[in-house]
């Protein structure tokens, strides 16, 4: 086992001047699940290659523990990588296709046995040992590149979206048994997905990536309670993240015909970069459902007497998922209209093409600055 470090690496493209990774800095620590994602170009299979020795490194370095392993061919890190597509060897049985690495590596038949025969155990495959790949389901071939690599025994697994050949369900149930299993064998491990439910569940950390540069790397919790950026706010979560550009006003800003108090500091440093406004991110499920006339909205300051508080959001579609409901709506802020989601009681859904008032949660709003996109509120 061992911990992974990518020190600032860079790689920049032959014939390219832009990096697609650039200075990755994150420290992994011995035996951790830390999950790569991001949108598609990202950077996420570069940085897996680089630590895999399969692309060159341009800048800064990369070790397994204490090895400097930059330069070092693939076969020299100690490493096991899993891909998207299996790359299965289809003469070959189950057991020979996960003993193969074993067999190159000069290991005495018996000990190979052994070693397929517990792995297979583990996996569910030892009824299918002597089966060839197309005779297996998308599932099985999934577990038979995964038995591969835990043969190996290897320092460190490297698991390229190993799951985006497989349905839906077939998904959740696999993303379970690795998550497990890598938690049983205690292998310090890096994943690469672009699905951010699958990052969320899996990881014991995530690391956002967005155009070759780290936003963000946290657990799953922090990540959704305090993300970085207006990036990450909207990248992590789903239904995503409310993002609104809203003016600042004296205690707090200004949100339809509310002022919903928001962190003093955040809006004092928006105020200090010279910005008028700052963007606002509250989840779907912190909004609270304005009773009109009802004592709701106490904790709010209306500045129009008449006038119901907080944001009219025209309900234009209503998804009830059985547990909740979501309202997917339009609101006008600041002149402009936005859309807007809001989780509500599945109880107590509205009408399509009805009014429902709303007010963000005090406390579970976050607060951007609109010109860098950076998180203000602590
Ligand atoms: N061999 C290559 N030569 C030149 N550019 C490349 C090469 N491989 C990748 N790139 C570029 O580097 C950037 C990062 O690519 P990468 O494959 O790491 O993205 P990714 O995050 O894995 O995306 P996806 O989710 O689509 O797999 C992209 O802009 C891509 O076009
Ligand atoms: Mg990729």
């Amino acid at each position: 086992m061992a911990t992974v470090t990518f020190d600032k690496a860079t790689r920049i493209y032959p014939g390219s001047d832009k990096p697609a990774v650039d200075q990755l800095d994150i420290a992994i620590e011995d035996g951790e699940f830390l999950v790569l994602v991001g949108p598609s170009g990202c950077g996420k299979s570069t940085s897996l290659r680089m630590l895999a020795g399969l692309e060159d490194v341009n800048g800064g370095a990369i070790r397994i523990g204490d090895r400097d392993v930059t330069h070092l061919p693939p076969k020299d890190r100690d490493i096991a990588m899993v891909f998207q597509n299996y790359a299965l060897y289809p003469h070959m049985t189950v057991a020979d296709n996960m003993g193969f690495a074993l067999k190159i590596a000069g290991v005495n038949k018996a000990d190979i046995r052994q070693k397929v025969e517990e792995a297979a155990k583990m996996l569910d495959l030892t009824e299918y040992l002597d089966r060839k790949p197309k005779a297996l389901s998308g599932g099985q071939r999934q577990r038979v590149a995964m038995g591969r690599a835990i043969v190996r025994d290897p320092q460190v697994f490297l698991f390229d979206e190993p799951l985006s050949n497989l349905d839906a369900k077939l998904r959740v149930s696999t993303r379970t048994q690795i998550a497990s299993l890598q938690r049983r064998l205690g292998i310090t491990t890096v994943y690469v997905t672009h699905d951010q439910v699958e990052a969320m569940t899996m990881g014991d950390r995530v690391a956002v990536l967005k155009g070759g540069l780290l936003q963000q790397v946290d657990s799953p919790r922090n990540m959704y309670d305090r993300p970085a950026n207006v990036f990450v706010a909207g990248f992590i979560g789903s239904p995503a993240m409310n993002l609104i550009e809203v003016p600042i006003t004296d205690g707090g800003v200004k949100f339809g015909n509310s002022v919903v108090p928001v962190n003093r500091d955040a809006l004092k440093a928006a105020a200090d970069k010279g910005d008028r406004t700052v963007t606002v991110g509250v989840r779907p499920e912190h909004f609270d459902v304005v009773e009109l006339g009802g004592a709701g909205a106490a904790s709010l300051t209306k500045d129009a007497e008449d006038a119901p508080a907080g944001l009219a959001v025209s309900v234009n579609v209503v998804e009830e998922t059985g547990a909740d409901g979501y309202v997917y709506g339009t609101v006008e802020v600041g002149g402009e209209r936005k859309d807007l989601v809001v989780r509500v009681n599945s109880r107590a859904v509205p009408e399509k093409g009805s009014t429902l008032h709303v007010v963000p949660r005090p406390g579970e709003t976050h607060v951007f600055s609109t010109s860098t996109g950076e998180r203000l509120s602590d």
